[in-house]
């Protein structure tokens, strides 16, 4: 099967997710535009979604999903997302898209993390994939120094700007023993606004789309 029909069976499996009645909170990249797709069919089931970047809330509004600041919203029973990598203990790297601070923060107010992911995306280790840093601009030569006291291979991604006016750094070559501790570590430094791992706050539930059929993974 291929990566697309992969990520369509996990977008179609995650509306069995979905509270009826209730806000959904959305998330960013080509798999969570799967699951917009399939929420359009359900639209009149739920009172609206949540979204974690501008493009996100197009794709919504283009299907008349009613969309809602976060600031407004109390209770948020799900939030669905994809990820640019995912261990079997649910932690992800995330931001490939350059969203990660708005899907960090709809993460944090959600109940349940579903992640939905095609099969190339869980790893049996973090960092194959460049960690993604949102940097406030005047910050960067700062921040770029400190990730390679880190140890890792901080590139600026040139010309990217963050639905926050922010830029981005891609962490490369790093070797991922603790991930909560790494998570943290990136965040004390001055200027970092947040970065795409999501050890701290993880996934619940991974729906990975294989070609075996949609596989249900939680942490081991
Ligand atoms: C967006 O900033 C990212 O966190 C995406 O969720 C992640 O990159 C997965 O995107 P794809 O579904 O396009 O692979």
């Amino acid at each position: 099967m291929i990566q697309d029909e992969l990520k369509k069976a996990v977008a179609r499996a995650a509306i069995a997710h979905v509270v009826e009645g209730e806000i959904v909170g959305v998330g960013t990249g080509s798999t969570a535009n799967c699951f917009i797709d399939e929420l359009a069919a359900i639209r009149d089931r739920i009172r609206g979604a949540v979204a974690s970047s501008v493009a996100t809330r197009k794709r919504l509004e283009g299907y008349g999903i009613v969309v809602f600041e976060l600031n407004d919203v109390e209770y948020l029973p799900v939030y669905v997302d994809g990820a640019d990598e995912i261990n079997t203990s649910m932690q992800m790297i995330k931001g490939g898209g350059g969203a990660l601070t708005r899907e960090k923060i709809v993460a944090a107010v959600a109940q349940k993390f579903v992640c939905i992911a095609d099969a190339s995306k869980l790893v049996p280790k973090l960092g194959t994939f460049p960690l993604p840093v949102e940097v406030i601009p005047m910050a960067l030569g700062h921040v770029r120094r400190e990730l390679a006291r880190i140890g890792g291979k901080p590139l600026w991604r040139e010309g990217f700007v963050t639905d926050n006016g922010n830029l981005i750094v891609d962490l490369g070559g790093l070797a991922i023993v603790d991930a909560v501790e790494l998570e943290t570590r990136i965040n004390q430094i001055v200027g970092v606004v947040s970065n795409g791992l999501f050890a701290c706050r993880p996934a619940d539930v991974c729906l990975l789309g294989t070609a075996a059929g949609v596989k249900t993974l939680t942490a081991d």
